[in-house]
């Protein structure tokens, strides 16, 4: 049977576009007859064919003519060049999807012909297993069929939300680098873990478990995460004695100097990119 959005094309089918394949793949949202991809090089291209058997096309020129969705998913150094190359091949009816980071839509629209809609989007890693979060913003042409596209192929990977195209950088420092942070957290923790003595399975399972479980309880209850925090927090206890120690080293000050630092680059990458 035919899936509701038609055939996505993906160009660039590199870390990211990896993860929501999979992720779409697994929740039966696609099937891998309707999927494309390109990539810049033909050998990484066989490879994927391979690994996921899905089809590769020969040219970003043919994913063009023969998808309904199109998926930009190389890096902004590299988006000048597909538009370039195929954008005003791009028509009326199909939809583009870009995840570029920092390029905004308006950009893309003006190498497009008139009226072609483009949805950006900022997805992050865990896509791969059903649990990213995908902010998305929709430029000026896109419609109501094209918000629809974009939520049948978002919401099977994770938690989707729609944001102002101004916060799309702040998304890309928060969420869509954030994975990275929490894999130093998580590692740290784990090697906290064989420090005091626990197998190294052992610790791995109890620091993902605690980091999960931390953010379900969050997300789940609505509370805030300070009060979260002192219910775990008896009075002479041992946590408070772990807390004085993530104060001392600024970890809180160190997380957000990282969102900002990111969100900053994220802000400067477009201006790098000659379109
Ligand atoms: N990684 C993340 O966590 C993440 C999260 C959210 C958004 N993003 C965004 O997703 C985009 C891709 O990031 P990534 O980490 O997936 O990068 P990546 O692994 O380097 O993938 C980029 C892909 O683009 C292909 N490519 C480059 N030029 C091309 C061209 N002219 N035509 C067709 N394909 C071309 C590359 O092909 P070759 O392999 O053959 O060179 C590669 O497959 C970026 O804009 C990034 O901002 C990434």
């Amino acid at each position: 049977m035919a899936n509701k959005i038609g055939t996505v094309g993906i160009i660039g089918l590199g870390r990211m576009g990896r993860c929501m394949v999979k992720g779409l793949l697994e929740t039966q949202t696609l099937k891998k007859s309707d999927l494309l991809f390109t990539t810049k090089h033909l050998e990484t291209a066989a490879q994927i064919e391979q690994e996921l058997e899905i089809k590769a096309c020969k040219t970003n020129s043919e994913l063009i003519e023969k998808s309904d969705i199109i998926v930009i998913a190389v890096k902004p150094q590299n988006i000048s060049e597909v538009l370039d190359e195929v954008g005003k091949k791009i028509s009326k009816g199909q939809t583009i999807v870009s995840i570029v980071a920092s390029i905004s839509t308006s950009l893309i629209e003006s190498k497009l012909p008139k009226g072609v809609a483009v949805i950006r989007a900022m997805p992050n890693t865990p896509a791969f297993v059903g649990a990213g979060m995908i902010a998305w913003c929709n430029g000026s042409k896109a419609l109501e069929k094209d918000w629809e596209r974009a939520q049948t192929l978002f919401q099977p990977l994770g938690k989707v939300a729609r944001v102002d195209e101004k916060h799309m950088d702040a998304v890309t420092g928060l969420s869509g680098c954030g994975p990275a942070y929490l894999y130093v957290v998580l590692e740290s923790l784990t090697d906290a873990g064989i420090k005091v003595g626990l197998p190294r399975e052992l610790a791995t399972q109890l620091a993902g478990q605690t980091v999960l479980g931390a953010a379900r309880m969050l997300l789940d209850t609505g509370r805030h995460p300070a009060a979260l925090k002192d219910e775990v927090t008896t009075p002479a206890g041992c946590t408070i004695d772990g807390l004085l120690e993530l104060e001392e080293g600024k970890l809180r000050v160190t997380l957000i100097k990282a969102v900002v630092q990111a969100t900053k680059r994220a802000k400067t990458l477009a201006k790098q990119v000659k379109l």
